[in-house]
């Protein structure tokens, strides 16, 4: 079998124009214009990358845009202190910090702080717990994004053994709760796992985000699975590459999303459904 793309690219352009005419329908009814606050600790170069891509994608769907770039001595106090700025400035309805933030932050405490109805990328325990209990508010945005794309192949989630590689509090975990809230059996598996290849193979929808160039090889992907890879590396030569070994996944899945321009679009896209949630809640 030679899988068909899931070609996240055209998905998220089609979220994000559906966003832009509801924005523009909402500010001709002299209703409000959602706001998204991005705050971004220090100069890490990939995560520039992605703030900039965030902020280009407000401007498109005609939010306003915050963008907060802190140095990265900023201490915890001082991001608190920021953080509660937000909270109460009524013209932001979305906060996100970017991570990873330097080592000296605390990163829960961060992400706790935010108000949990601004908390558009889902991290807080509060929403976190509302998806664990199968009543989600605001979703965290990359697991979502691949539940869109998931409904996009038209099959049925229910009943399917999928199984989560990789057991992050961004990717894996709650990417194993929109499964199981779509009546999967899910696994999840990570670096302690026993046999991870007999697992994959076990599996009718895999999706690996675990951070490393190929690490799932293609010879372990049932024939006709749905693949997802939510990794992005680049390799010494300056490729990109997911992490899933796509050359050869391709010729046993079903459904499988490249990289780029697979997951990673439908994040943002799925940050501006959040956000346009959060502000028209
Ligand atoms: N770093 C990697 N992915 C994400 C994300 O979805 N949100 C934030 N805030 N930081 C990230």
């Amino acid at each position: 079998m030679v899988a068909k793309i899931l070609n996240g690219k055209d998905i998220a352009l089609e979220i994000r124009e559906q966003i832009r005419v509801e924005v523009d329908k909402q500010k001709k009814m002299g209703n409000i214009v959602p706001g998204l606050a991005v705050i971004l600790v220090g100069e890490d170069p990939a995560s520039q990358v992605y703030v900039r891509n965030k902020k280009i994608a407000c401007q498109k769907a005609g939010f306003n845009d915050v963008s907060i770039v802190l140095s990265k001595t900023t201490t915890q106090a001082e991001l608190l202190a920021k953080i509660d700025d937000l909270n109460t400035d009524a013209s932001v309805h979305g906060i996100i910090v970017q991570l990873p933030v330097p080592e000296h932050i605390n990163t829960a405490e961060i992400i706790e702080r935010i108000d949990s109805e601004k908390d558009v990328d889902g991290f807080h325990p509060y929403n976190m717990g509302r998806l664990a209990t199968s009543l989600p508010k605001l979703a965290p945005c990359t697991p979502h994004g691949v539940m869109t794309m998931l409904d996009k192949t038209g099959v049925t989630i229910r009943g399917l053994n999928a199984v989560v590689v990789g057991a992050s509090n961004i990717v894996g975990v709650p990417m194993a709760l929109e499964l199981l809230n779509r009546r999967a059996t899910v696994t999840i598996c990570h670096s302690a796992t026993k046999d991870l290849a007999k697992k994959v193979s076990e599996a009718d929808i895999v999706v690996v985000g675990v951070g490393i160039a190929e690490m799932v090889k293609g010879a372990w992907i049932k024939e006709g699975a749905i693949v997802i890879d939510v990794g992005i590396n680049r390799l010494e030569n300056g490729s990109l590459v997911g992490d899933v070994e796509f050359d050869t996944a391709k010729e046993r899945a079903s459904w499988i999303t490249p990289v780029p321009g697979g997951v990673g679009p439908m994040t943002i896209a799925t940050l501006l459904q959040n956000t346009l949630q959060a502000a028209y809640k």
